[in-house]
């Protein structure tokens, strides 16, 4: 094996920024059949033999991903989750993480069920930020899939929680159904808490699901958005009014949104002016962490410390947190 050189071994213990992960996502197999045995649940359909998770296309994993969160049943499972998550993250040199949290997961859209989910989420956090220094926040999200009124029970549980932890508020399951401007009532109900919006947007349909994403629910970051390249004028938009994409190479060449790494449009986006940042979306699914995006991207597109010192910046300029946060972080990502 040739030896890494130095300049690539210092890429990838730079400090870094993730605003796109989603909680159960990033649960590892191990964990989850842990609480399966614990618990006498058969979930053996969503592994592989080498233990991995198995699924063979989009909607199949998004069926996965659902099973194996029947296991979590508790709010005590959500604090092992996280620490769990924080820690894995924090070794991978993440100082700050944003993680989709799902009411619909967590007591199933009852606010006073939520809010205790929520207390052990919070918890957790408290606890990484304490032993692994990883400072991290919540976006409440809604499943595209559910339809629009589920998701209005999960922007009540986001408008009554918002604040402190509770930073944001999004949507991601299966973008192929429905529109985005079905979830306009939710939002709107978000917006008016003070939460900052994102939504799963041109990750499997095209440019004019960013455009709705942008025009119908007034989001200022978009989950994926990478489809946006196809279609020159948006990018130029995008660019103008500085709206950031939650870009997740990795998590779209596993699911097929793009054959390789050499054909993901992350860099030309980049160059274009569009403001992109990295995360793993649901990393043990895909096999990735955020050295390993970094390592791809740095072989891929020759990208240099100076380019992801960049990218570390605008995430931090691009965080759902309060402004002491972020100044802090942005301390950090100059030290
Ligand atoms: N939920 C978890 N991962 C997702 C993805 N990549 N797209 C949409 N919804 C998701
Ligand atoms: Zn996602």
């Amino acid at each position: 094996m040739n030896e890494m050189s130095e300049e690539l071994a210092g890429i990838l213990d730079l400090p870094k920024i993730e605003l796109h992960t989603h909680y159960e996502g990033a649960a590892p197999p191990a964990f989850i059949r842990g609480l399966a045995q614990e618990k006498n649940v058969d979930i053996s359909k969503v592994f592989n033999a080498d233990g991995s998770y198995a699924f063979k296309d989009f909607v199949h994993f998004l069926s996965v991903y659902e099973a194996a969160t029947t296991v979590l049943k508790s709010p005590e499972d959500f604090k092992r989750l996280g620490l769990a998550i924080l820690e894995e993250a924090a070794s991978n040199g993440v100082i700050y993480m944003e993680s989709f949290i799902s009411p619909d997961f967590c007591g199933g859209g009852d606010v006073d069920a939520w809010r205790d989910y929520l207390a052990a989420m919070e918890e957790a956090a408290t606890e990484a930020e304490r032993d692994f220094g990883i400072t991290s926040r919540g976006i409440v999200t809604c499943i595209r899939h559910f339809g629009p009124e589920q998701a209005k029970t999960a922007a009540l549980c986001a408008a009554e929680t918002a604040g402190g932890f509770i930073t944001g508020f999004g949507m991601g399951g299966d973008e192929n159904q429905g529109n985005q401007r079905d979830f306009a009532y939710s939002y709107d109900m978000a917006r008016e808490a003070g939460l900052k919006l994102t939504t799963h947007a041109g990750e499997w349909r095209g440019p004019q699901e960013v455009r709705d994403a942008v025009n119908d629910l007034r989001v200022e970051r978009i989950g994926h958005g990478v489809r946006a390249a196809e279609d020159a004028a948006l990018v130029d938009e995008l660019a103008e009014k500085g709206v950031v994409l939650e870009v997740c190479p990795g998590s779209n060449v596993v699911l097929g949104v793009y054959p390789d790494w050499k054909s993901h449009p992350i860099d030309v986006l980049r160059r274009a002016g569009v403001k992109v940042t990295v995360s793993t979306d649901d990393p043990p699914f895909f096999h990735t962490n955020m050295r390993n995006e970094y390592l791809n991207l740095a072989n891929t597109f020759g990208w240099d410390a100076e380019v992801f010192t960049e990218i570390a910046k605008a995430s931090a300029n691009a965080a759902f947190c309060d402004e002491d946060t972020r100044t802090q972080i942005l301390k950090k990502l100059e030290a």
